[in-house]
């Protein structure tokens, strides 16, 4: 899979893009990233990437001019045309909510491609004319785009194919179904009197299957009783 990132600020993205699961698919050549900085795209003269808002008011805003310039370069084409091609995603805390279904979507196109907005936002047209789609983090307000790029990006990588050393991790993972995963212990025993459930040490698999599946149950009611 092949990822084009736009961002003001790739400093803010690039080290996780590095480390752990990331770093391996890269490496493996299941994900290629391309971050691709806005500054060095821009035609300005001083590679400006932002001006003050029409209107008035604080902050700067993302140039529409810029981004398109941008995406023409890299796709020799024309900057409206590339969301006909590719899924162009703006991330905006006003979009939609990104989740594992999202993540699961994303997961199986070719190309994707993500727009990070910074400051106080981006200009209007780049939704209207730029963007496919736009896709959210959550309900709070980050700084730039560019850490949400990262989220988005390991929580697709990790759901291609190879990429995850043991894919049935995959299969039981919170959120794969309609349940949240079952709790994990792992050595030692017994610390400081906090003991690990007896039956995950007796060696019985289908004891451990069966009291898995109920933890997952209980806990999702407890937690979760949406995703029931
Ligand atoms: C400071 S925010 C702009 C927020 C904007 N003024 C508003 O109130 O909707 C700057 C950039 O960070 C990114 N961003 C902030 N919060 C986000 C979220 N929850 N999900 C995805 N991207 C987010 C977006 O790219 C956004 O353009």
């Amino acid at each position: 899979m092949k990822v084009h990132v736009f961002c003001a600020l790739p400093e803010a993205l690039v080290s996780p893009l590095e480390a752990g699961v990331l770093g391996r698919a890269r490496e493996a050549g299941i994900l290629d990233v391309e971050v691709h900085d806005l500054h060095e795209l821009s035609q300005d003269p001083h590679h400006k990437v932002d001006d003050c808002p029409y209107g008035g008011g604080p902050g700067m805003v993302l140039r529409v001019d810029v981004v398109a310039h941008a995406l023409q370069t890299v796709f020799c084409m024309e900057a409206w045309k590339v969301k006909e091609k590719h899924p162009v995603a703006l991330l905006t805390p006003q979009g939609e909510r990104f989740d594992q279904k999202v993540a699961r979507t994303l997961a199986s196109e070719e190309t994707l491609v993500l727009l990070c907005g910074r400051y106080e936002g981006v200009d209007e047209r780049i939704r209207e004319h730029l963007a496919g789609f736009e896709i959210s983090l959550g309900d709070f307000v980050l700084s730039g785009g560019e850490v949400a790029a990262a989220v988005i990006i390991e929580a697709v990588a990790r759901l291609l194919p190879g990429v995850l050393g043991n894919e049935e991790s995959l299969a039981e993972e919170s959120f794969a179904g309609q349940l949240l995963e079952y709790p994990h212990y792992t050595r030692p025993a017994d610390f400081n009197g906090w003991k690990v459930p007896e039956v995950l040490t007796g060696g019985d698999h289908g004891r451990i299957r069966e009291w898995r599946r109920q933890q997952a149950i209980e806990r999702t009611r407890i937690r979760r009783p949406d995703l029931l």
